[in-house]
């Protein structure tokens, strides 16, 4: 019996011959600081300039603009293009321009000159959920926030479809407030703006993108998840049937088109914040990134500026787990985003000859006529080169698949190709089948064909069945949409992990939410991203798809509590997260391939818990002025980078250092590398709940270590009243080496349980 090895091997291999094709930090960091190679070519850089401030009097924004170009050895490049992209007044002082490396180089001797980097182009991290939150129209969140009316939601994507139903004004809007001054660059031709919708803006560059119209469906789908307007008796193919709903159905949508299908230029992603801050939006939502440090991203140094401005920014955590610490987006003023499946699923039914049954997914499920029953299996894999394993176009001559089910493994091309490949050579049905870094998550795919897709524990199986059977044949069969499967929720395999390796120590991501198919707006027909809808509905998972899911319940928030600070939004969001399953398991880890419980660096704090929220009891509301001595205590923390984050807000000269463990986080993160066997970590809670309360404290120890909370009972004669306390953190033993401790923290008055996880690492 060596099949079960073999079987092994294979996927194995596969992960070998995969890895190259998979980005690791490396190829994301190579190209950030001077000194720049001198070349040639003309690449788009970001030039951060001394604020002029300090000049007598400020600078309208054509003498602006005016300094800026005093900067570019001329206006146009030699092939009549305008060198300069953007220029920001607000979110960093500076400019976006086409230069060569050694023009920016040159800059470097220029009055004024702080830090000049060639932009990045961040990747883009690719309706029942309501329900799923436990939001209703009868009762709680929805009904005390009237669905987020007269809050304004920015999203910063690919765009939007404007005439499509989840962006029709639907529920009878009321304008926008006046204080919202933004911009509505909708073709004629091609839709409007409504209550709904109430700006759509591009930043037109040659080139680029001529209207805020969405090309790719990211946008369109992130804004619905976060925004959408309700649309009845909406289905994909007779699944999922139901009313396909927004997280806030009232709020206002304000769309900057920033990104592209293959990412993000920076550059537009400050251009975007900046706008959206100006135009007066409450929420800003981000479903992009990659990792990296704070001065050299758009969107952390962006959303520094919305918090100076009362503003909260929500991101996606990105798509590269199960990697550890491959996050993006990880700042403390951010609320960054993982990913968990949903207790809905597409089930598809997969039998081998000898009576194994396996369930999986689809999102394709002719009736009845379309089960297959009985039919040969072919492995294209057993030749091991990744074209037959991942069974690419080309890959399938020499096989006669004719009528037979074939076995596909995930990866190089997207899983519906596979299915047209198949069906291309005849066959009648595909499995596709995870790989070990897949690990439990499974998508629901439109396949061409009747397919299943099944985990990388069921693929072992599957593929040992088919290396020691003569003869092997499987049958398909589907079940429809099922809801209340369990495990779930779980931490979906791909969603990105900390620690992170930017800030500090601050625990990342701070929660997690629905990401695993998502039901929602679509530009094109969801069998073919060539053909154009205006109404249809489309599944899709990524933390790009949870991100938008925070974003709208921190609308609805936004509108219960409009006097909450960005971190008080934040910090109820957090301390009412929940950590167990509908089975009141602790939520596993898909990416573990054996249902492990899932660790902090994978949950955050937990899973967000939208009714819970609206009434936290206490909040823990970081100070804007902390974050400079935060961002002092980093490590490799210069004057420079100082003022590329807080735009010459901030010095490092009179403040001292803060350890990030001491910022007032609602989650509690201890590394025992340094600083001896003990460690004190101060918090201050604000009283949000019932005027008169006492609290007291209780803990969860992480093994390893003693914890000691000071004063152990919290008494509050207001609301809006702070009081502070120490947690004192003993080492038992040797320090945790590679190891992670867990363990928590939770103050608890009647109905009130506010609880923040204590994480201990090396
Ligand atoms: C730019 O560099 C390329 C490659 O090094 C070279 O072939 C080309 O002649 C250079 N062009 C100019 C204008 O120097
Ligand atoms: C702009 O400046 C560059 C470099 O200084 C030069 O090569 C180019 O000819 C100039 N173009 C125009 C239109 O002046
Ligand atoms: C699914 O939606 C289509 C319109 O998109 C509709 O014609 C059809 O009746 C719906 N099917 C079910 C089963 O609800
Ligand atoms: C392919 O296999 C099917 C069924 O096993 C068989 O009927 C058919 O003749 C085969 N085709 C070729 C070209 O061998
Ligand atoms: C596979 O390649 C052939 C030849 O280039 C092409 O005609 C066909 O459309 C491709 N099939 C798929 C599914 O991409
Ligand atoms: C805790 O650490 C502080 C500062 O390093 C030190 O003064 C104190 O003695 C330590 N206490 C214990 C019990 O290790
Ligand atoms: C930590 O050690 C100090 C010094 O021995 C002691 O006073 C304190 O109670 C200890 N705290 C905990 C939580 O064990």
């Amino acid at each position: 019996m060596d099949s079960p090895n073999s079987a092994l091997v294979l996927l194995t291999s596969f992960f070998l011959l995969a890895a190259p094709l998979f980005n690791g930090p490396n190829s994301t960091q190579a190209q950030q600081l001077l000194p720049i190679v001198k070349t040639n070519f003309t690449q788009v850089f970001i030039v951060h300039l001394q604020s002029p401030n300090k000049s007598p009097g400020l600078l309208n924004s054509e003498e602006l603009n005016e300094w800026y170009l005093s900067y570019l050895p001329n206006t146009t490049l030699d092939s009549g293009e305008p060198r300069m992209i953007h220029t920001y007044d607000y979110v960093i002082t500076g400019f976006a321009a086409r230069l060569t490396a050694e023009e920016a180089a040159s800059l470097e001797s220029m009055d004024g000159f702080v830090f000049a980097y060639p932009e990045k182009i961040q990747p883009l991290h690719t309706t029942y959920t309501p329900e799923f939150l436990g939001l209703n129209q009868f009762n709680g969140l929805w009904e005390h926030s009237s669905q987020g009316e007269g809050v304004i939601v920015a999203v910063l994507d690919t765009g939007i479809l404007p005439n499509h139903p989840s962006f029709a004004d639907t529920l009878k809007l009321p304008q926008p407030p006046l204080k919202w001054r933004g911009r509505c660059d909708i073709p004629a031709d091609s839709g409007s703006c409504n209550n709904k919708l109430v700006g759509a803006q591009h930043f037109i560059v040659p080139d680029f993108f001529l209207t805020p119209l969405d090309d790719s469906g990211h946008g369109t789908h992130v804004a619905g998840i976060a925004v959408g307007s309700p649309v009845y008796n909406v289905n994909l193919s007779g699944l999922a049937r139901g009313t396909a709903s927004g997280m806030a159905p009232s709020a206002h949508l304000a769309v900057y088109k920033v990104c592209r299908k293959n990412g993000c230029p920076d550059s537009f992603s400050l251009k975007g914040i900046e706008k959206s801050i100006q135009d007066g939006v409450d929420i800003i939502q981000i479903s992009n990134g990659a990792p990296d440090e704070f001065h050299s991203s758009g969107n952390i140094k962006g959303s520094f500026r919305a918090l100076q401005k009362g503003i909260l920014t929500i991101c996606s955590a990105q798509n590269q787990g199960p990697t550890p610490s491959l996050i993006s987006n990880d700042a403390p003023w951010i609320l960054t985003v993982g990913a968990a499946s949903t207790g809905r699923r597409n089930t598809a039914v997969l039998k081998l000859g000898n009576g194994m049954v396996f369930n999986g997914e689809s999102s394709n499920q002719p009736d009845p006529s379309g089960n297959i029953v009985d039919v040969p299996l072919v492995y294209p894999g057993v030749i091991r080169t990744n074209e037959k394993l991942s069974c690419q176009n080309g890959s399938m001559a020499g096989l006669n698949v004719t009528g037979k089910i074939v076995l596909c493994g995930r990866g190089f091309t997207d899983p519906v190709e596979k299915s047209k490949v198949v069906k291309e050579a005849g066959g009648a049905g595909i499995i596709v089948v995870n790989q070990v870094w897949d690990g439990d998550t499974l998508w629901s795919y439109s396949f061409v064909i009747p397919g299943i897709h099944v985990t990388n524990k069921d693929a072992l199986k599957i593929i040992d069945y088919f290396t020691v059977e003569k003869n092997p044949t499987a049958s398909i069969t589907f079940k429809g949409t099922e809801f209340g499967v369990r495990p779930s929720p779980s931490i979906a395999t791909f969603s990105s992990r900390g620690p992170s390796l930017y800030n500090g120590g601050i625990l990342k991501p701070d929660v997690v939410a629905p990401g695993v198919d998502i039901l929602s707006a679509w530009p094109f027909t969801p069998e073919d991203s060539s053909v154009k809808s205006d109404d249809a509905f489309n599944f899709e998972s990524g933390t790009s798809m949870a991100a938008p899911h925070v974003s709208g319940i921190a609308a609805l928030l936004k509108k219960v509590h409009p006097d909450w600070t960005p971190a008080m939004i934040k910090s109820a969001l957090m301390t009412t997260a929940y950590t167990e399953d509908r089975d009141k398991n602790r939520i596993t880890d898909d990416g573990s391939n054996s249902r492990a419980p899932a660790n902090a660096f994978a949950i955050g704090v937990g899973h967000v818990n939208p009714s819970a929220a609206e009434d936290p009891g206490l909040v823990y509301d970081t100070k804007v002025e902390d974050y400079i001595p935060y961002l002092c205590g980093l490590r490799g923390m210069t004057p420079v980078k100082m003022i590329m984050i807080t735009n010459g807000a901030g010095t490092c000269s009179n403040k001292k250092k803060m350890p990030a463990e001491e910022l007032n986080y609602p989650s509690i993160q201890v590394s025992m590398r340094s600083g001896g066997k003990n460690k004190t970590v101060p918090r201050t809670v604000t009283n949000v709940g019932i005027a008169k309360s006492i609290y007291s404290v209780t803990v969860v120890e992480p093994k390893g270590v003693t914890v000691d909370v000071n004063p152990k009972k919290l008494e509050f004669a207001s609301i809006g009243e702070e009081k502070k306390f120490t947690v004192e953190i003993n080492l038992t033993g040797s320090w945790p080496a590679k190891e992670v401790w867990e363990g928590k923290l939770v103050w608890v008055s009647g109905k009130y349980q506010v609880t923040s996880p204590i994480v201990i690492i090396d």
